[in-house]
Protein backbone atom coordinates (compact mmCIF):
# COMPACT_ATOMS: atom_id res chain seq x y z
CA UNK A 1 0.00 0.00 0.00
CA UNK A 2 2.88 2.17 0.26
CA UNK A 3 5.48 1.44 -2.02
CA UNK A 4 8.00 3.54 -0.03
CA UNK A 5 8.17 1.13 2.33
CA UNK A 6 9.72 -1.33 0.46
CA UNK A 7 13.56 -1.71 2.33
CA UNK A 8 13.01 0.41 4.90
CA UNK A 9 14.30 -1.13 8.67
CA UNK A 10 11.91 -0.32 12.05
CA UNK A 11 12.20 -0.93 15.51
CA UNK A 12 8.69 -2.26 17.11
CA UNK A 13 9.13 -1.76 20.86
CA UNK A 14 7.09 -3.95 22.94
CA UNK A 15 6.21 -6.00 20.02
CA UNK A 16 6.16 -9.72 21.87
CA UNK A 17 2.60 -10.55 22.13
CA UNK A 18 0.20 -12.19 20.10
CA UNK A 19 -2.97 -9.34 20.40
CA UNK A 20 -0.36 -6.70 21.48
CA UNK A 21 -0.52 -3.74 19.28
CA UNK A 22 3.17 -3.80 18.60
CA UNK A 23 2.79 -7.36 16.76
CA UNK A 24 0.15 -5.73 14.67
CA UNK A 25 2.10 -2.74 13.73
CA UNK A 26 5.00 -5.05 12.64
CA UNK A 27 2.60 -7.04 10.57
CA UNK A 28 1.54 -4.33 9.12
CA UNK A 29 4.72 -2.80 8.20
CA UNK A 30 5.95 -6.23 7.03
CA UNK A 31 3.24 -6.11 4.62
CA UNK A 32 4.78 -3.04 3.05
CA UNK A 33 8.13 -4.43 2.85
CA UNK A 34 9.28 -3.01 6.33
CA UNK A 35 12.38 -4.88 7.68
CA UNK A 36 11.69 -5.52 11.15
CA UNK A 37 13.60 -5.34 14.62
CA UNK A 38 10.55 -7.11 16.93
CA UNK A 39 11.27 -6.00 20.34
CA UNK A 40 10.06 -6.88 23.82
CA UNK A 41 11.80 -7.25 26.86
CA UNK A 42 11.34 -11.23 27.09
CA UNK A 43 11.53 -11.33 30.97
CA UNK A 44 9.16 -10.06 34.30
CA UNK A 45 11.62 -7.47 36.03
CA UNK A 46 10.50 -4.94 39.25
CA UNK A 47 7.15 -3.95 39.84
CA UNK A 48 5.52 -5.72 37.03
CA UNK A 49 2.34 -6.96 37.49
CA UNK A 50 2.94 -11.30 36.63
CA UNK A 51 -0.55 -11.55 36.41
CA UNK A 52 -0.41 -9.33 32.96
CA UNK A 53 2.31 -11.88 31.54
CA UNK A 54 4.50 -8.96 30.45
CA UNK A 55 6.03 -9.77 27.41
CA UNK A 56 7.59 -13.71 27.89
CA UNK A 57 10.84 -14.76 25.38
CA UNK A 58 8.67 -17.43 23.67
CA UNK A 59 5.81 -15.37 22.93
CA UNK A 60 8.67 -13.29 21.02
CA UNK A 61 9.71 -15.99 19.23
CA UNK A 62 6.29 -17.24 18.38
CA UNK A 63 4.94 -13.80 16.96
CA UNK A 64 8.27 -13.55 15.22
CA UNK A 65 7.52 -16.77 13.50
CA UNK A 66 4.37 -15.39 12.26
CA UNK A 67 5.55 -12.66 10.90
CA UNK A 68 8.50 -14.53 9.52
CA UNK A 69 5.32 -15.83 7.17
CA UNK A 70 5.36 -12.70 5.28
CA UNK A 71 8.81 -11.69 5.40
CA UNK A 72 12.04 -13.09 5.77
CA UNK A 73 13.78 -9.83 7.34
CA UNK A 74 13.22 -10.09 10.65
CA UNK A 75 15.30 -10.23 13.77
CA UNK A 76 14.22 -9.91 17.64
CA UNK A 77 16.21 -7.92 20.28
CA UNK A 78 15.04 -8.28 23.75
CA UNK A 79 16.08 -5.06 26.50
CA UNK A 80 14.22 -3.21 29.14
CA UNK A 81 13.46 0.15 28.03
CA UNK A 82 14.39 1.24 31.40
CA UNK A 83 18.03 0.59 30.99
CA UNK A 84 19.34 3.10 28.51
CA UNK A 85 22.24 0.81 27.66
CA UNK A 86 20.06 -2.48 26.60
CA UNK A 87 17.85 0.38 24.20
CA UNK A 88 21.33 1.80 23.19
CA UNK A 89 22.05 -2.02 22.00
CA UNK A 90 18.66 -2.52 20.39
CA UNK A 91 19.42 0.25 18.13
CA UNK A 92 22.61 -1.76 17.51
CA UNK A 93 21.03 -4.25 16.40
CA UNK A 94 18.73 -3.00 14.11
CA UNK A 95 22.11 -1.47 12.30
CA UNK A 96 23.91 -4.89 12.96
CA UNK A 97 21.25 -7.27 10.87
CA UNK A 98 20.02 -4.38 8.52
CA UNK A 99 23.10 -1.84 8.46
CA UNK A 100 20.40 1.07 8.92
CA UNK A 101 17.70 2.18 10.73
CA UNK A 102 14.98 4.22 9.41
CA UNK A 103 11.71 3.86 11.31
CA UNK A 104 11.74 3.48 15.15
CA UNK A 105 7.65 2.55 16.83
CA UNK A 106 7.83 3.68 20.23
CA UNK A 107 4.83 0.98 21.65
CA UNK A 108 6.50 -0.58 24.69
CA UNK A 109 4.36 0.58 27.72
CA UNK A 110 2.89 -0.44 30.89
CA UNK A 111 -0.87 0.18 31.20
CA UNK A 112 -1.64 -1.51 34.70
CA UNK A 113 -0.52 -0.87 38.39
CA UNK A 114 -3.53 0.99 38.16
CA UNK A 115 -5.02 2.63 41.61
CA UNK A 116 -6.09 4.81 43.81
CA UNK A 117 -3.44 8.30 43.44
CA UNK A 118 -2.96 7.90 47.51
CA UNK A 119 -2.34 4.22 47.80
CA UNK A 120 0.27 4.68 44.72
CA UNK A 121 3.54 3.93 45.83
CA UNK A 122 7.23 5.26 44.30
CA UNK A 123 8.17 1.38 42.59
CA UNK A 124 4.80 1.31 40.55
CA UNK A 125 4.67 5.30 39.87
CA UNK A 126 8.42 4.57 38.42
CA UNK A 127 8.07 1.94 37.02
CA UNK A 128 4.82 3.19 34.56
CA UNK A 129 7.14 6.31 33.94
CA UNK A 130 10.58 4.55 33.80
CA UNK A 131 9.07 2.18 30.70
CA UNK A 132 6.53 4.87 28.88
CA UNK A 133 8.46 7.81 29.03
CA UNK A 134 11.87 7.62 29.88
CA UNK A 135 12.33 3.96 27.81
CA UNK A 136 10.92 6.30 24.74
CA UNK A 137 13.06 9.09 25.40
CA UNK A 138 16.65 6.26 25.66
CA UNK A 139 14.93 4.82 22.22
CA UNK A 140 14.35 8.54 20.39
CA UNK A 141 17.63 9.49 21.39
CA UNK A 142 19.87 6.30 20.59
CA UNK A 143 17.48 5.80 16.92
CA UNK A 144 17.90 9.61 16.27
CA UNK A 145 21.83 9.57 16.68
CA UNK A 146 22.10 6.59 14.33
CA UNK A 147 19.57 8.53 11.15
CA UNK A 148 21.45 11.57 11.53
CA UNK A 149 24.32 9.40 10.41
CA UNK A 150 22.22 8.37 7.36
CA UNK A 151 21.42 10.09 3.95
CA UNK A 152 17.85 12.26 3.44
CA UNK A 153 15.76 9.94 0.83
CA UNK A 154 14.41 11.81 -1.84
CA UNK A 155 10.76 12.25 -1.03
CA UNK A 156 10.15 10.63 2.51
CA UNK A 157 13.01 11.98 4.30
CA UNK A 158 15.95 10.96 6.73
CA UNK A 159 13.67 9.20 9.89
CA UNK A 160 10.49 8.46 11.40
CA UNK A 161 9.29 8.04 15.10
CA UNK A 162 5.91 7.08 16.21
CA UNK A 163 5.18 6.68 19.50
CA UNK A 164 1.97 5.07 20.95
CA UNK A 165 0.28 7.51 23.01
CA UNK A 166 -3.20 6.82 24.36
CA UNK A 167 -6.33 8.60 25.06
CA UNK A 168 -5.09 8.93 28.27
CA UNK A 169 -2.33 11.67 26.63
CA UNK A 170 -4.96 14.41 26.07
CA UNK A 171 -8.00 13.39 28.66
CA UNK A 172 -7.71 12.36 32.75
CA UNK A 173 -9.13 9.56 34.09
CA UNK A 174 -9.47 8.37 38.14
CA UNK A 175 -7.07 5.67 39.12
CA UNK A 176 -4.91 5.98 36.10
CA UNK A 177 -2.81 8.47 37.41
CA UNK A 178 1.15 7.62 36.72
CA UNK A 179 -0.44 6.12 33.15
CA UNK A 180 -2.15 9.62 32.17
CA UNK A 181 1.07 11.33 33.30
CA UNK A 182 3.85 9.36 31.52
CA UNK A 183 1.08 9.57 28.71
CA UNK A 184 0.49 13.11 28.43
CA UNK A 185 4.14 13.35 28.62
CA UNK A 186 5.28 11.49 25.42
CA UNK A 187 2.94 14.25 24.18
CA UNK A 188 5.21 16.57 24.78
CA UNK A 189 8.62 14.63 24.24
CA UNK A 190 7.10 14.36 20.38
CA UNK A 191 6.15 17.59 20.15
CA UNK A 192 9.66 19.20 21.18
CA UNK A 193 11.64 16.85 19.23
CA UNK A 194 9.38 17.92 16.20
CA UNK A 195 10.64 21.26 16.51
CA UNK A 196 14.77 19.91 17.12
CA UNK A 197 14.87 17.49 14.38
CA UNK A 198 12.47 18.85 11.26
CA UNK A 199 15.60 20.48 10.28
CA UNK A 200 17.03 16.97 9.82
CA UNK A 201 13.85 15.59 8.02
CA UNK A 202 13.16 13.42 11.01
CA UNK A 203 9.05 13.48 11.32
CA UNK A 204 8.42 12.63 15.08
CA UNK A 205 4.48 12.11 15.53
CA UNK A 206 1.82 10.26 18.13
CA UNK A 207 -0.84 7.75 17.66
CA UNK A 208 -2.94 7.98 20.29
CA UNK A 209 -5.68 4.84 20.50
CA UNK A 210 -8.67 4.83 22.73
CA UNK A 211 -9.45 1.47 24.04
CA UNK A 212 -8.10 -2.05 22.03
CA UNK A 213 -8.97 -5.33 23.33
CA UNK A 214 -5.62 -6.85 23.38
CA UNK A 215 -4.15 -8.41 26.58
CA UNK A 216 -3.37 -5.39 28.32
CA UNK A 217 -6.81 -3.98 27.15
CA UNK A 218 -8.81 -6.53 28.67
CA UNK A 219 -6.65 -6.38 31.83
CA UNK A 220 -7.88 -3.03 31.97
CA UNK A 221 -11.22 -4.11 31.41
CA UNK A 222 -11.64 -6.35 33.86
CA UNK A 223 -10.43 -3.95 36.31
CA UNK A 224 -12.30 -0.82 35.29
CA UNK A 225 -15.44 -2.94 35.87
CA UNK A 226 -15.04 -3.97 39.07
CA UNK A 227 -13.52 -0.75 40.49
CA UNK A 228 -16.89 0.51 39.38
CA UNK A 229 -19.13 -1.95 40.51
CA UNK A 230 -20.09 -2.68 37.24
CA UNK A 231 -19.57 -6.00 35.09
CA UNK A 232 -17.68 -6.61 32.21
CA UNK A 233 -20.73 -6.52 29.60
CA UNK A 234 -22.24 -3.10 31.44
CA UNK A 235 -18.45 -1.72 31.36
CA UNK A 236 -18.21 -2.28 27.80
CA UNK A 237 -21.66 -0.98 27.06
CA UNK A 238 -20.85 2.25 28.51
CA UNK A 239 -17.32 2.57 26.68
CA UNK A 240 -19.39 2.22 23.29
CA UNK A 241 -22.40 4.08 24.18
CA UNK A 242 -19.47 7.18 24.21
CA UNK A 243 -18.29 6.20 20.96
CA UNK A 244 -19.69 7.91 17.95
CA UNK A 245 -18.20 5.38 15.74
CA UNK A 246 -20.23 2.94 17.74
CA UNK A 247 -17.57 0.44 18.74
CA UNK A 248 -13.82 -0.21 20.54
CA UNK A 249 -10.65 -0.05 18.35
CA UNK A 250 -8.69 -2.82 16.70
CA UNK A 251 -5.26 -2.84 16.34
CA UNK A 252 -5.65 -2.76 12.80
CA UNK A 253 -6.73 0.80 13.50
CA UNK A 254 -3.40 1.22 15.09
CA UNK A 255 -1.02 -0.44 12.72
CA UNK A 256 -2.93 1.57 9.64
CA UNK A 257 -2.36 5.20 11.54
CA UNK A 258 1.54 4.15 11.90
CA UNK A 259 1.92 2.91 8.33
CA UNK A 260 0.56 5.91 7.25
CA UNK A 261 2.53 8.31 9.69
CA UNK A 262 5.49 6.30 8.11
CA UNK A 263 5.12 6.82 4.74
CA UNK A 264 6.05 9.67 2.31
CA UNK A 265 2.84 10.48 1.92
CA UNK A 266 3.36 11.77 5.69
CA UNK A 267 6.30 13.18 5.04
CA UNK A 268 5.23 16.84 5.79
CA UNK A 269 3.42 15.95 9.08
CA UNK A 270 5.50 16.24 12.22
CA UNK A 271 4.29 17.21 16.03
CA UNK A 272 1.21 15.85 15.80
CA UNK A 273 -0.65 13.32 18.09
CA UNK A 274 -3.38 11.65 16.03
CA UNK A 275 -6.41 10.42 17.92
CA UNK A 276 -7.30 7.24 16.48
CA UNK A 277 -10.78 6.82 18.94
CA UNK A 278 -13.38 6.73 16.60
CA UNK A 279 -14.34 10.07 17.59
CA UNK A 280 -14.46 9.86 21.35
CA UNK A 281 -11.33 12.28 21.56
CA UNK A 282 -11.23 15.00 19.62
CA UNK A 283 -8.60 17.50 20.60
N1 LIG B 1 -4.76 -1.64 24.52
C1 LIG B 1 -5.22 -0.41 24.65
O1 LIG B 1 -6.41 -0.19 24.87
C2 LIG B 1 -4.30 0.77 24.49
C3 LIG B 1 -4.87 2.03 24.34
C4 LIG B 1 -4.05 3.13 24.22
C5 LIG B 1 -2.69 2.98 24.22
N2 LIG B 1 -2.15 1.75 24.38
C6 LIG B 1 -0.69 1.66 24.38
O2 LIG B 1 -0.29 0.82 23.35
C7 LIG B 1 0.96 0.20 23.68
C8 LIG B 1 0.83 -1.29 23.49
O3 LIG B 1 -0.15 -1.79 24.38
P1 LIG B 1 -0.92 -3.18 24.20
O4 LIG B 1 -2.33 -2.92 24.54
O5 LIG B 1 -0.57 -3.80 22.91
O6 LIG B 1 -0.34 -4.00 25.42
P2 LIG B 1 0.77 -5.12 25.54
O7 LIG B 1 0.93 -5.41 26.97
O8 LIG B 1 0.44 -6.24 24.62
O9 LIG B 1 2.08 -4.39 24.97
C9 LIG B 1 3.00 -3.70 25.77
C10 LIG B 1 4.34 -4.37 25.61
O10 LIG B 1 5.32 -3.61 26.31
C11 LIG B 1 6.24 -4.52 26.87
N3 LIG B 1 6.97 -3.96 27.99
C12 LIG B 1 6.48 -3.64 29.22
N4 LIG B 1 7.48 -3.22 30.01
C13 LIG B 1 8.62 -3.26 29.27
C14 LIG B 1 9.99 -2.94 29.54
N5 LIG B 1 10.39 -2.51 30.73
N6 LIG B 1 10.88 -3.09 28.54
C15 LIG B 1 10.50 -3.55 27.33
N7 LIG B 1 9.22 -3.87 27.03
C16 LIG B 1 8.29 -3.73 27.99
C17 LIG B 1 5.37 -5.69 27.32
O11 LIG B 1 6.13 -6.87 27.51
C18 LIG B 1 4.35 -5.79 26.21
O12 LIG B 1 4.74 -6.71 25.22
C19 LIG B 1 1.27 0.63 25.10
O13 LIG B 1 2.17 1.72 25.07
C20 LIG B 1 -0.08 1.06 25.63
O14 LIG B 1 0.02 2.01 26.66
C21 LIG B 1 -2.92 0.64 24.50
Amino acid sequence: MYPDLDGKVAVITGAGRHRGLGAAIARKLAEDGVRIVLHDIGRVAGAMAPEHGVGKSTELDQVADEIRAITPHITTCQADMRVESEVEALVGSAVQHFGKLDILVNNAGVGFLFGPLIDQTQEQWDTVLDVNLRGAFFAMKHAVRQMLKQEEQPNWGRGRIVSIGSRGSKSGSALTSSYIASKHGLVGLTRSAAIELGPQQITVNAVCPNHVTTGLGSWQNDYMAKARGQTLDEYMDAMRGRIPLGRVGETADTANACAFLCSGQARYITGESMNVSGGEEMH
